[in-house]
């Protein structure tokens, strides 16, 4: 590939596409998945209720989409616990009048609180180890978060759909390590084959109530989250524990060709959550969509 493919341009969006609708997003934070898909819905006219750990990028998710006009409300929460995952889908019926379009983001790569900065030397039983010597602290915290924590939350968004009787559209995020197997990171590849059995699962049982459900699942994406991975992946190939991430196939089949070998951009997932999201996508449920750049077709 000569040139490269060109991502999708930030600036992109669907005018009134999302007009008189609310999204409901956890892991919203500034730079991530939910944040890049909070600011582009906020654009096409959603009311976006933005969830996350980190007060401040939160803040700054909210801060963008208020700045051009558009309507957002921040809430700090832990959805792993499941009264705070309740409360913000109390928050944001309270605050919008209900909610219709969801998208489950929030997630960690190792144990520790992803609002705090990484400090791999201090806390070496939160990090991702092969299963004989992983501990049960970063089992149970990648597990909440990933896992529990969407249980929690869709628990308490599908009640809210089916009390309202208005239909609506989920998407859960997934991974790679959700369909395939991923080296060295045990309870991240468990919790994310979790989402991909919950997405499946929910989406047979809540099609008789016109919500559709599903899930995608991307390879690097340049996040804070893969800029925290590959600081770990650096600082154990330093100290020679090898991380066991990373150690066999590091590139999708488009990052590998692209000329500067780059991941796929927070935009370019947003626009495919989006779609999903859409009233476009009207006839798709119980999908597991790879938007990887073809990591999975090999
Ligand atoms: N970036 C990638 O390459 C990649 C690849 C595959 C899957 N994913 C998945 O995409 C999703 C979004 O990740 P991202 O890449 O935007 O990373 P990110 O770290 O930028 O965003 C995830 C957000 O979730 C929040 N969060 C985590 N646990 C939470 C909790 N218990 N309660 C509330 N908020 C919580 C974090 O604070 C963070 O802001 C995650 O589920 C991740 O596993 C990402």
């Amino acid at each position: 590939m000569k040139n490269g493919i060109t991502p999708v341009d930030p600036a992109t969006f669907f005018p009134n596409r999302f007009l008189g609708k609310t999204l409901f997003v956890t892991g919203a934070a500034h730079g991530s998945i939910g944040g890049a898909t909070a600011e582009r819905a906020a654009k096409e006219g959603a009311r976006v209720f933005c969830v996350d750990r980190k007060p401040e990028a939160l803040r700054k998710t909210v801060n963008e989409i208020t700045a051009i006009g558009g309507t957002a409300i921040g809430h700090l929460a832990d959805i792993s616990d499941p009264h705070a995952a309740q409360g913000a889908v109390d928050a944001c019926v309270q605050q919008f009048g209900g909610l219709h379009l969801v998208l489950n983001a929030a997630g960690v790569m190792d144990g520790n609180d992803p609002a705090l900065p990484p400090d791999f030397e201090n806390t070496t039983h939160l990090l991702p180890a092969p299963l004989h010597a992983a501990t049960d602290a970063y089992w149970h915290n990648v597990m909440n978060a990933n896992i529990n924590g969407m249980f929690f939350c869709m628990r308490a968004q599908l009640r809210q759909m089916m009390a309202q009787e208005t239909g609506g559209a989920i998407v859960n995020i997934g991974s790679i390590a959700g369909l395939t197997g991923l080296p060295g990171n045990p309870a991240y590849s468990a919790s994310k084959h979790a989402v991909t059995g919950l997405t499946r699962n929910a989406a047979i049982d809540y099609a008789a109530h016109g919500i559709r459900i599903n899930s995608v699942n991307m390879a690097q994406t340049d996040t804070p989250m893969v800029f925290r991975a590959m600081e770990f992946v650096k600082w154990a190939m330093e100290k020679g524990m090898g991380s066991g991430m990373a150690s066999f196939k590091s590139a999708s089949l488009l990052a590998a060709h692209e000329p500067d070998k780059r991941g796929a951009t927070p935009w370019e997932q947003a626009a495919i959550i989006l779609f999903l999201l859409s009233p476009d996508a009207s006839n798709i449920t119980g999908a597991c969509l790879a938007t990887d750049g073809g990591w999975t077709a090999f």
